[in-house]
């Protein structure tokens, strides 16, 4: 093993102090903690998910168009460590080589999504089609079915071309809508022979949120208070209208689903016996996942975010809501526009209400809610730094969402954690034991009679996790970015989760307690392997440093020193091997 250790950020918002009174709700009653033994219904769904700007790397290669994130990344100092997805897993080179770690999983499915820009451009059909691009994904799809993987094909997971963005303004255009239109075409017309499952939108909520009213995301606009609702707007518009065309163009011949992936946290009231509360955790929902579903499914935004978004409007002295809105026909439109709801979902917070006055410039999304999130400073948080490990939340709402949207056909298109480790680690106990009880939470739910079908985790590899760059890891395998080649490694996780998949559930506890026990034996001896190999490559590169100062500086500033913790080993073994050199000459 090498002598690095784990480095990890611990933030711990609020302590809440309140929690005796919090109590669960009717369908959770008596098990917050329990563990529930049994199987998945016949047929479910296992797989894992990624998304191309995280993963393929290659971001100028074989005709692709820039995307809005290969320009955002080369912003200095938006991406932590000035990281970029140029090259991330090289996933666009590794096809064969990725399918044989899903097989390794004994993964149903996989979800990935398709470029934009790279079948595409400039965004626009009628400039030009890229058929490399399009090559590319024909071998990957054709690869997935031959090991008999159904591909799960995402339309946008955030990478929009780049000349829309400048041409238009991107999502705050209302022509986003057509032009999305076009590729989701073309996409159906080439792939929809094969892919039978379509995710229009990956979380339009971060798009909208980080994108256009925070600016951490690309395109990094801070039209606070307007800039969201705009692009959702028109993204639940642009769903809609893709929904509707494979309907009515494609869904005869091809027989496929067309959803959305919507992402939400849970929302938990911090007082169980205080309305208000209960009444802020209800809003915290609505404003994640209700302010897409809720038009998808009934045609229209929730009740609770047309008056509150409203009142503060008018309070600003605005002549109109800042939440725009449907007309009659658009409605009934947008309505009924889902065949599967993808949800994504990865941790929970609890909620008290709080006021935010409105003034001029001082509203955004964030104040129009009028309530404070908080956490339990119990949870775990291995990794991202809003990543709490709430298992019971992911019950919750899933309950949420069946009884909202009256039952909806569900696959889970995201779930999983990420750690925050400087080095190697591949035992990732905490891994295990996140997708353990996630997982057994989501089949209690379906005990609850949730439509639940699949379950994707999140994610195939470490890759580029957005303004976090490559410092959070949410990969099943690891991933040596350091290294050219990208090369994979199974963490114990993988062997967990494959134990899940094989029994299609939990079979009884002792097996179950095999399980873990065997994961973590044989990830001891791949930590030594990688470490080795580590070790190996961190001497190559203290030599190079000893015979060429000037450009291994460079590299050992880019790419050897790890931030904080491994800089000791790095120094310890240079001043050992000069010491050595000296000898020899
Ligand atoms: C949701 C995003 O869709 C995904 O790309 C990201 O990796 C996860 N959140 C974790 O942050």
């Amino acid at each position: 093993m090498l002598p690095c250790c784990a480095v990890r950020t611990c933030h711990v918002l609020v302590l809440v102090l309140c929690l005796s009174a919090a109590e669960d709700f009717d369908w959770t009653k008596n098990d917050r903690g329990s563990f529930y033994y049994g199987t998945f219904p016949a047929g479910f769904s296992w797989g894992a998910g990624s998304s191309a700007y995280q993963t393929e790397g290659a971001w100028d290669q074989d005709g692709k168009g820039l995307s809005i994130w290969d320009v955002f990344s080369h912003r200095k100092g938006k991406i932590l460590q000035n990281d970029t997805g140029d090259s991330s897993c090289q996933g666009y080179y590794k096809i064969k080589e990725d399918i044989s770690l899903m097989k390794e999983l004994k993964l149903d499915h996989y979800r990935f999504s398709i470029s934009w820009p790279r079948i595409m451009p400039t965004g626009i059909k009628s400039d030009h089609v890229n058929e490399k691009g399009i090559k590319y994904y024909d071998e990957l799809i054709d690869n997935l079915l031959e090991n008999k993987i159904t591909p799960i094909a995402t339309l946008y997971h955030w990478d929009l071309p780049q000349v829309l963005q400048e041409k238009y303004g991107g999502w705050q255009n209302i022509s986003m809508v057509n032009y999305f239109n076009e590729f989701a075409n073309l996409c159906f017309e080439r792939f929809g022979n094969r892919v039978k499952y379509w995710i229009t939108l990956n979380n339009p909520w971060s798009v909208a949120v980080e994108g256009y009213e925070t600016g951490e995301h690309a395109p990094g606009l801070k039209l606070r208070g307007t800039g969201a609702y705009r692009a959702a707007h028109h993204m639940i518009k642009a769903h809609a209208k893709v929904w509707h065309t494979y309907d009515t163009k494609w869904r005869g011949k091809q027989k496929g689903l067309v959803g959305i992936s919507l992402s939400g946290d849970w929302g938990e009231p911090v007082d169980i016996s205080n309305q208000k509360d209960i009444e802020a955790a209800e809003r915290y929902v609505q404003f994640y996942i209700g302010w897409f579903a809720t038009p998808i499914f009934h045609g229209d935004y929730p009740q609770v975010m047309k008056d509150f978004i409203g009142r503060k409007s008018a309070q600003q002295g605005l002549g109109t809501s800042r939440l725009p809105t449907f007309s009659s026909q658009e409605k009934s439109y947008v309505k009924g526009t889902c065949d599967f709801l993808g949800i994504g979902h990865f941790t929970t917070r609890y909620i008290t209400q709080k006021n935010y006055q409105s003034g001029h410039g001082s509203s955004s999304y964030f104040t129009d809610r009028d309530l404070a999130e908080l956490v339990d400073p119990r949870w775990p948080d291995p990794g991202s730094e809003w990543l709490y490990s709430v298992p019971w939340g992911f019950r919750r709402l899933l309950n949420f969402v069946k009884a909202q949207y009256r039952n909806p056909m569900i696959y889970v298109t995201e779930n999983g954690v990420s750690e925050k480790i400087m080095c190697t680690e591949l035992c990732d106990d905490w891994r295990i034991q996140y997708y353990k009880d996630y997982t057994n939470e989501m089949l209690k739910a379906i005990k609850d009679g949730v439509n639940v079908r699949g379950y994707t985790a999140w994610s195939l590899l470490d890759k580029f996790e957005w303004d976090e760059g490559y410092s959070e890891r949410f990969g099943l395998y690891y991933v040596d970015f350091r290294n050219k080649n990208k090369p994979r490694y199974p963490k114990a996780s993988v062997q967990y989760y494959k134990r899940i998949i094989s029994s299609n559930g939990f079979p009884n506890q002792r097996e179950v307690e095999n399980w873990k026990r065997k994961a973590t034996e044989t990830c001891s001896s791949s930590n030594q392997l990688l470490a080795a190999e580590e070790q190996r490559s961190t001497a190559a590169n203290i030599l190079r440093l000893i015979h060429d100062p000037l450009t291994s500086h460079m590299e050992m500033v880019t790419e050897v020193v790890v931030p904080t913790v491994c800089t000791l080993c790095i120094l310890l073994s240079a001043v050992f091997l000069m010491f050595l050199l000296r000898r020899h000459n």
